[in-house]
């Protein structure tokens, strides 16, 4: 208890999924949150109410995070009701899956939109405040922290699935050079690559018997992810118990990417 004391968090695309854990498990470790959502303002209340119902501080706030004027609007109603910023985890992601040779250029569009571009507008945001704030004595070690929430898609290849894991792809590179450009300000950039994580996003999958048995095939350690085992990462990438850990991508995935099709000797 305590890692993330008197620190203030903006968690994207919470209310649903990783992100709404995510969101929890920082506020238990003491920090305050902004839950950010899209559409499903219920949702958001309701990661904000399970917050104060633990004793900890958390506010709900809409934006696209793929809209600059959006982006710029939800940074501003952080600094007005906590007047700081610790951490950013850069959550918010979508999947339009179709074959390569049908994919649209709205699908592609839509997803280099929302898990690229709103990586980099929140990103901005954060590291022009962490740069003018620098390190706060008592606080944390470091000026800020931003957390990617990649994927294993950075770096298994996904039929299908291009736009996706080239977002997650280009997203690696943003996370390295933006660590890169900053660490020397004490700024801490790192991403979280899940494996296959229980929730909304790939609930077609989770929830039909046949594609489940077929996905703990990819998972030598046997089981699908929880949001919960993203959240304990989240949370020690943002603590100062990670501090000389930077530009890197902490994988989360239960073996996934251990090419588990070698097993029987390939
Ligand atoms: P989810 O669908 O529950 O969460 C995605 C969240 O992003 C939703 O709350 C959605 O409303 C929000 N969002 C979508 N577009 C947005 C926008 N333009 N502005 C603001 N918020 C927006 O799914 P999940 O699984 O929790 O996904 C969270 C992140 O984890 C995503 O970046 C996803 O790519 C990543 N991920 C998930 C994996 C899984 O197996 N569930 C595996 C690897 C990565």
């Amino acid at each position: 208890m305590g890692l993330l004391k008197n620190q203030v968090a903006l968690v994207t695309g919470a209310s649903s999924g990783i992100g709404k854990s995510v969101a929890f498990y920082l506020a238990k470790e003491g920090a305050q949150v902004a839950v950010n959502y899209y559409s499903d303002k219920e949702g958001a209340e309701d990661v904000v109410q399970k917050i104060k119902d633990i004793g900890r501080s958390a506010f709900a706030i809409q934006a696209d995070v793929g809209s600059e004027e959006d982006v710029l609007r939800m940074f501003k109603a952080v600094y007005d009701e906590y007047d700081n910023l610790d951490i950013l985890v850069s959550n918010a992601g979508i999947q339009k899956d179709a074959p390569f040779e049908e994919m649209t250029l709205d699908q592609w569009n839509a997803v280099i939109r929302t898990n690229l571009t709103g990586a980099f507008l929140c990103a901005k945001q954060a590291v022009k405040y962490f740069l003018k704030r620098g390190v706060v004595e008592g606080i944390s070690k470091s000026a800020g922290k931003i957390i990617f929430m990649s994927s294993v898609h950075q770096e298994i290849p996904w039929a299908g699935h291009i736009n996706y894991s080239a977002s997650k792809g280009g997203l690696t590179e943003l996370m390295r050079s933006l660590s890169q450009e900053t660490a020397n300000k004490l700024i801490r950039v790192n991403s979280i690559a899940p494996g296959a994580i229980k929730t909304p996003i790939n609930e077609d999958v989770w929830k039909d018997d046949e594609k489940h048995k077929h996905l703990l095939k990819l998972i030598p350690y046997n089981r699908l992810g929880e949001p919960e085992d993203i959240a304990e990462a989240a949370v020690w990438l943002a603590s100062d118990k990670s501090e000389y850990v930077n530009g890197t991508t902490l994988f989360v995935d239960g073996g996934m990417t251990l090419y588990p099709g070698f097993i029987d000797n390939g």
